[in-house]
Formats: C-alpha cells, sequence, structure tokens
C-alpha cells in the first residue's frame, strides 16, 4: 500500500510517498481503508521532531482518518467490517494516517454516519474534538451562553462557532476581514475583525454590553487583554492555542481576580473515551446540518507535502484534506 512516511524528523523535504506493507491489526486494533485525512499543523509539529518522540522512525505523517473497518482484531467488540469511522490523534503514539491503510486502536474510533462524506468527517475530526473537548466538556456551554471565539474560519473556530450556534448560545466570531467575516455571520455569529486595532472595543460593541461567559481563545497572546476587556462576573476563558508569551497588566489581573475569571487551558490530548464521545455526537451534528465544514482544499496523497504546507498558511478558509481514491 501507499504511504506518506519520514525517516527522519525535518521540514516537508524529508515527507516521501512510499509503498509499504498493509498492516494487520493487533487484538484491540481496527484496520481503516482511509479514504480521507483532515492536514492539521499539528502533523507538521510532529514530522519536525518539535513534540517529545513516542514512536521509532520511520513513521507515517498524520492525525486524523476517515475511512472503513476491513477487519478488526480478536478482542474488538464494538467495530466490525464495514463500519464508516472517524477519529483523531493518531501518528505520535499510533501509526499516522497519510496511507491507504492504518491498524489504529478501536477504542479511539466513533461512527461516522452514513450520510455524512468521509471528506467531511476527516476534515472535522481534529479541530471538531478539540472545540468539542473545549467548549462543552471544559467550559460546560449552556443554552444562552453569550460565546466570544477566536479564529472563526479557522480549522478549530469554525466548527466552534457552529457547536455554540447550534447550542442555542449568542456567538461573537473574530476572523480577517472581506469574505472570512461574511462566513461567521452566515453560521449565526457576530462577526469582528481580529486586526483591528480597536478589537477591545469593537468586541465590546459586537456583544452588545454583554459580557461573554465563554471565551475561545486560540491566540492568546495576541487577544488575552481584549478578552479581559470583554469578561466578567464568573467568565471562563478557554485557552488552546498562544503563539508567544502571555501578559496580562497588573490592573486587567486586579480585575479578573474581582470577577473571579476563570482561565483554563484545554487539550485535544484526553482519553480515548472522550474523543470516542466528542466525535460521535459531532457526527450527529454533521449528519442534522448542524455543523457543514468548510474545505479550503483537497489534495491527492502524492500531494501531500503541498497540503500540508498549504494548512500552515494564513488566511485558509477552514481546512485542508487529502483525499484517497476508493
Ligand atoms: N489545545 C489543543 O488541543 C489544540 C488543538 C488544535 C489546535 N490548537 C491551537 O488552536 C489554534 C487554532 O488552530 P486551528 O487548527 O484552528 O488553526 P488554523 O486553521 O490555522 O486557524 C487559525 C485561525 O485564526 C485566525 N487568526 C490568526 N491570528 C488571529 C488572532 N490574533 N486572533 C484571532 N484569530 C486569528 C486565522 O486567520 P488568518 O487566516 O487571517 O490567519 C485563522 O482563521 C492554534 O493556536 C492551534 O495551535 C490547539
Amino acid at each position: 500500500m501507499d504511504a506518506v512516511r519520514y525517516h527522519e524528523h525535518g521540514d516537508e523535504s524529508v515527507m516521501q510517498l512510499e509503498t509499504v506493507e498493509k498492516p494487520t491489526p493487533g487484538p484491540t486494533d481496527a484496520l481503516v481503508e482511509i479514504r480521507a485525512v483532515g492536514v492539521n499543523p499539528v502533523d507538521a509539529k510532529i514530522r519536525e521532531g518539535a513534540l517529545p518522540a513516542k514512536r521509532e522512525l520511520p513513521q507515517t505523517v498524520g492525525t486524523d482518518l476517515a475511512g472503513r473497518v476491513t477487519a478488526v482484531g480478536d478482542k474488538v467488540e464494538t467495530l466490525e467490517p464495514g463500519d464508516r469511522v472517524y477519529g483523531t490523534g493518531f501518528g505520535w503514539h499510533d501509526p499516522g494516517t497519510y496511507a491507504e491503510y492504518a491498524a489504529v486502536p478501536a477504542d479511539r474510533l466513533a461512527p461516522l454516519p452514513e450520510s455524512v462524506s468521509f471528506r467531511d468527517g476527516a476534515a472535522v475530526a481534529l479541530v471538531g474534538a478539540t472545540a468539542w473537548q473545549a467548549l462543552v466538556r471544559r467550559g460546560s456551554l449552556t443554552v444562552g451562553d453569550t460565546c466570544l471565539i477566536h479564529g472563526g474560519t479557522g480549522g478549530v473556530g469554525h466548527v466552534a462557532v457552529q457547536i455554540a450556534v447550534g447550542a442555542g448560545c449568542q456567538v461573537v466570531a473574530t476572523a480577517r476581514a472581506g469574505r472570512p467575516l461574511e462566513i461567521v455571520e452566515n453560521f449565526g455569529a457576530v462577526g469582528v475583525n481580529y486586526r483591528s486595532s480597536t478589537l477591545p472595543k469593537d468586541l465590546e460593541t459586537a456583544l452588545d454590553g454583554r459580557s461573554a461567559d465563554l471565551v475561545l481563545e486560540t491566540h492568546a497572546s495576541e487577544n488575552l487583554t481584549a478578552d479581559l476587556h470583554v469578561t466578567g462576573r464568573d467568565s471562563t476563558i478557554l485557552l488552546i492555542g498562544t503563539q508567544g508569551p502571555l501578559e496580562m497588566s497588573g490592573g486587567d489581573a486586579l480585575g479578573a481576580m474581582l470577577d473571579r475569571v476563570d482561565v483554563r487551558f484545554s487539550s485535544i490530548m484526553t482519553s480515548p473515551e472522550i474523543h470516542r464521545e466528542a466525535l460521535g455526537r459531532l457526527g450527529q451534528l454533521l449528519a442534522d446540518g448542524t455543523v457543514t465544514p468548510l474545505v479550503a482544499e483537497s489534495y491527492g496523497l502524492v500531494d501531500a507535502a503541498a497540503a500540508l504546507e498549504h494548512a500552515q498558511t494564513s488566511g485558509v478558509l477552514g481546512k485542508v484534506v487529502i483525499e484517497l481514491d476508493s
């Protein structure tokens, strides 16, 4: 079978399309015929060796997958050949997913409803599980909450906005001016240009005098001061990403203490049960149209390096995916 592998850590030049043996599932594994792969910036981090090594090289690139189970290990009771599945979190402890097949732990796979394409399932796996883990599990998202979601046309952000709108929340979402702002507004959010020089004031106006109960923060080093400007009594800031050190003035910190603002870090690196629960619920939201993935571009396996480079550029609307022929 074909697989995109690397024999040493490094940039995209270490990625090679190779012919390797089709894997055999272990007792608790499922063998998945991969039909689509979500392409994530973290795939490059793992390839570069920026995360502590968990597997020996060579390794296959890739974190997400959607496809069909073709075989299961003898201890697997929850899946059978023919099942449509999707999953995330592979490629670090487990085999990667830029390949025609992967033998992965069965308990990390969730059912993909018949009406949802493999492409759409793959597009939202990691980003959807991240959004779910932050908003629903860490943030206890509740009907009627006022939410501020940053990066509203990014991978995580575009799913998070749709989850929150679908849950009956009032949502303000930041995005780049122009088409990205139109997209978040079509999702049902009030859009704010994250590049505005008056961001705190613009957020205040968009929130129409309310405090944000929940903030999903993707770029904390740039936005934390603005977030603190629009949070209030018992607000929660869910911090999932920062591009540098976090800074907070003494006055902002005191204000946040008095308001008991809760700053929580959130990560997708949770348990298989939580991944399965998040992707199981997300599958229903994909099937009923509450969440519609944005796919910026689809590549073939042979162009995997270009796909991963594209996924790391600014201005991508939603997700880059790799689709494999059936
Ligand atoms: N904790 C976790 O488990 C976890 C999991 C996945 C991702 N993350 C983190 O979450 C963040 C988003 O990931 P992603 O996969 O959604 O990335 P992505 O697809 O690259 O999307 C990022 C989005 O944020 C926008 N953006 C850039 N600077 C911004 C700013 N200062 N304020 C608001 N929005 C801004 C980008 O707009 P432009 O297109 O205009 O640049 C883009 O739309 C990253 O920091 C990533 O590391 C964390």
